[in-house]
Protein backbone atom coordinates (compact mmCIF):
# COMPACT_ATOMS: atom_id res chain seq x y z
CA UNK A 1 0.00 0.00 0.00
CA UNK A 2 1.55 3.42 -0.97
CA UNK A 3 2.13 5.74 1.86
CA UNK A 4 -0.66 7.97 1.23
CA UNK A 5 -2.85 5.76 1.35
CA UNK A 6 -1.75 4.65 4.74
CA UNK A 7 -1.72 7.96 5.77
CA UNK A 8 -5.42 8.59 4.35
CA UNK A 9 -6.38 4.76 6.19
CA UNK A 10 -4.86 5.73 9.41
CA UNK A 11 -6.47 9.10 9.44
CA UNK A 12 -10.15 7.46 8.78
CA UNK A 13 -9.43 5.00 11.47
CA UNK A 14 -8.50 7.45 13.94
CA UNK A 15 -12.21 9.66 13.15
CA UNK A 16 -14.07 6.01 13.13
CA UNK A 17 -12.72 6.01 16.43
CA UNK A 18 -13.46 9.58 17.58
CA UNK A 19 -16.85 9.69 16.02
CA UNK A 20 -17.87 6.15 17.33
CA UNK A 21 -16.94 7.68 20.90
CA UNK A 22 -18.65 10.74 20.61
CA UNK A 23 -21.75 8.47 19.36
CA UNK A 24 -21.99 6.86 22.14
CA UNK A 25 -21.46 9.63 24.28
CA UNK A 26 -24.84 11.23 22.79
CA UNK A 27 -26.41 7.95 23.13
CA UNK A 28 -25.81 7.61 26.76
CA UNK A 29 -26.60 11.93 27.25
CA UNK A 30 -29.79 10.63 25.30
CA UNK A 31 -30.63 8.12 28.41
CA UNK A 32 -29.08 9.58 31.33
CA UNK A 33 -28.56 13.16 30.75
CA UNK A 34 -24.96 14.24 31.58
CA UNK A 35 -24.36 17.64 29.85
CA UNK A 36 -26.89 19.42 27.76
CA UNK A 37 -23.98 21.26 25.79
CA UNK A 38 -22.39 17.48 24.91
CA UNK A 39 -25.43 17.64 21.78
CA UNK A 40 -23.09 20.70 20.71
CA UNK A 41 -20.66 17.61 19.59
CA UNK A 42 -23.78 16.27 17.32
CA UNK A 43 -21.51 18.12 14.14
CA UNK A 44 -18.27 16.48 15.07
CA UNK A 45 -20.20 13.12 15.56
CA UNK A 46 -21.36 13.90 12.00
CA UNK A 47 -18.42 15.44 10.40
CA UNK A 48 -16.01 12.56 11.57
CA UNK A 49 -18.06 9.58 10.86
CA UNK A 50 -19.54 10.94 7.15
CA UNK A 51 -16.28 12.38 6.11
CA UNK A 52 -13.36 11.68 8.39
CA UNK A 53 -13.82 7.92 8.17
CA UNK A 54 -16.48 7.52 4.89
CA UNK A 55 -14.94 9.58 2.38
CA UNK A 56 -11.71 9.48 3.64
CA UNK A 57 -11.51 6.00 3.87
CA UNK A 58 -12.80 5.48 -0.35
CA UNK A 59 -9.72 8.03 -1.30
CA UNK A 60 -7.26 6.09 0.23
CA UNK A 61 -8.40 2.61 -0.74
CA UNK A 62 -8.85 4.19 -4.62
CA UNK A 63 -5.87 5.30 -4.01
CA UNK A 64 -4.37 2.51 -3.92
CA UNK A 65 -6.12 0.45 -5.63
CA UNK A 66 -7.55 2.25 -9.04
CA UNK A 67 -5.54 0.98 -12.23
CA UNK A 68 -2.17 2.80 -12.60
CA UNK A 69 0.27 3.30 -15.99
CA UNK A 70 3.00 0.85 -14.97
CA UNK A 71 3.89 1.24 -11.34
CA UNK A 72 2.76 4.76 -11.51
CA UNK A 73 -0.77 6.40 -10.11
CA UNK A 74 -0.69 9.65 -11.88
CA UNK A 75 -0.89 13.42 -10.48
CA UNK A 76 -0.58 12.69 -6.64
CA UNK A 77 0.04 16.31 -5.66
CA UNK A 78 -4.13 16.39 -6.40
CA UNK A 79 -4.39 13.58 -3.57
CA UNK A 80 -2.18 15.03 -1.22
CA UNK A 81 -3.90 18.49 -1.74
CA UNK A 82 -7.13 16.31 -1.20
CA UNK A 83 -5.77 14.76 2.22
CA UNK A 84 -4.62 18.15 3.89
CA UNK A 85 -8.01 20.24 2.80
CA UNK A 86 -10.53 17.37 3.63
CA UNK A 87 -8.80 17.68 7.11
CA UNK A 88 -8.63 21.28 7.64
CA UNK A 89 -12.16 21.44 6.19
CA UNK A 90 -13.60 18.96 8.32
CA UNK A 91 -11.81 20.62 11.57
CA UNK A 92 -13.20 24.16 10.31
CA UNK A 93 -16.91 22.71 10.33
CA UNK A 94 -16.52 21.39 13.98
CA UNK A 95 -14.50 23.74 16.24
CA UNK A 96 -16.91 26.37 15.45
CA UNK A 97 -19.58 23.96 16.36
CA UNK A 98 -17.85 23.37 19.84
CA UNK A 99 -17.87 26.43 20.45
CA UNK A 100 -22.02 27.20 19.86
CA UNK A 101 -20.82 29.37 16.54
CA UNK A 102 -22.27 29.58 13.27
CA UNK A 103 -20.12 31.42 11.12
CA UNK A 104 -18.07 32.52 7.61
CA UNK A 105 -15.62 29.78 8.98
CA UNK A 106 -18.09 26.54 8.84
CA UNK A 107 -18.77 27.71 5.02
CA UNK A 108 -15.23 27.91 4.56
CA UNK A 109 -14.41 24.68 5.86
CA UNK A 110 -17.04 23.22 3.47
CA UNK A 111 -15.65 25.01 0.58
CA UNK A 112 -12.14 23.53 1.25
CA UNK A 113 -14.30 19.86 1.93
CA UNK A 114 -15.41 20.14 -1.85
CA UNK A 115 -12.47 21.51 -3.16
CA UNK A 116 -11.18 18.25 -1.40
CA UNK A 117 -13.37 16.15 -3.29
CA UNK A 118 -12.87 17.61 -6.52
CA UNK A 119 -9.15 17.45 -6.24
CA UNK A 120 -9.54 13.59 -5.60
CA UNK A 121 -11.75 13.42 -8.50
CA UNK A 122 -9.46 15.44 -10.96
CA UNK A 123 -5.98 12.70 -9.94
CA UNK A 124 -8.40 9.72 -10.19
CA UNK A 125 -10.53 10.13 -13.05
CA UNK A 126 -8.06 9.66 -15.85
CA UNK A 127 -7.36 6.29 -13.77
CA UNK A 128 -11.34 5.27 -14.12
CA UNK A 129 -10.76 2.65 -17.33
CA UNK A 130 -11.13 -0.79 -18.34
CA UNK A 131 -8.91 -3.16 -17.33
CA UNK A 132 -7.57 -4.50 -21.13
CA UNK A 133 -7.53 -1.29 -23.50
CA UNK A 134 -10.38 -1.58 -26.28
CA UNK A 135 -12.19 -4.32 -23.75
CA UNK A 136 -15.91 -4.13 -23.95
C1 LIG B 1 -20.60 5.19 10.31
C2 LIG B 1 -21.34 5.30 11.41
C3 LIG B 1 -22.24 6.45 11.74
C4 LIG B 1 -22.65 7.52 10.98
C5 LIG B 1 -22.32 7.83 9.51
C6 LIG B 1 -23.50 8.33 11.81
C7 LIG B 1 -24.12 9.50 11.39
C8 LIG B 1 -25.01 10.22 12.14
C9 LIG B 1 -25.77 11.35 11.68
C10 LIG B 1 -25.71 11.93 10.26
C11 LIG B 1 -26.54 11.78 12.71
C12 LIG B 1 -27.53 12.96 12.67
C13 LIG B 1 -28.92 12.42 12.45
C14 LIG B 1 -29.95 13.51 12.54
O1 LIG B 1 -29.67 14.60 13.01
O2 LIG B 1 -31.09 13.23 12.13
C15 LIG B 1 -26.28 10.94 13.83
C16 LIG B 1 -26.86 11.08 15.06
C17 LIG B 1 -26.56 10.30 16.15
N1 LIG B 1 -25.71 9.22 16.20
FE1 LIG B 1 -24.62 8.50 14.66
N2 LIG B 1 -23.59 7.78 13.06
C18 LIG B 1 -22.84 6.63 13.07
C19 LIG B 1 -22.60 5.78 14.12
C20 LIG B 1 -23.09 5.98 15.41
C21 LIG B 1 -22.78 5.15 16.56
C22 LIG B 1 -21.90 3.90 16.52
C23 LIG B 1 -23.44 5.68 17.63
C24 LIG B 1 -23.51 5.23 19.06
C25 LIG B 1 -22.61 4.50 19.65
C26 LIG B 1 -24.18 6.84 17.16
C27 LIG B 1 -24.97 7.65 17.93
C28 LIG B 1 -25.70 8.71 17.46
C29 LIG B 1 -26.60 9.52 18.30
C30 LIG B 1 -26.91 9.30 19.78
C31 LIG B 1 -27.15 10.51 17.46
C32 LIG B 1 -28.14 11.59 17.84
C33 LIG B 1 -29.54 11.06 17.56
C34 LIG B 1 -30.58 12.10 17.91
O3 LIG B 1 -30.61 13.17 17.28
O4 LIG B 1 -31.37 11.83 18.78
N3 LIG B 1 -23.93 6.99 15.80
N4 LIG B 1 -25.34 10.00 13.47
Amino acid sequence: MPRLSVLLVRAALIYLALGITIGALLLWNKGVPLHPLLWRLLPAHMEFLLLGWTVQLAMGIAFWILPRWQSKRGNVRFVWAAFVLLNAGIWLVVLPAWFGAQNSVVILGRGLETTAVGAFALHAWPRVKPWVENAT
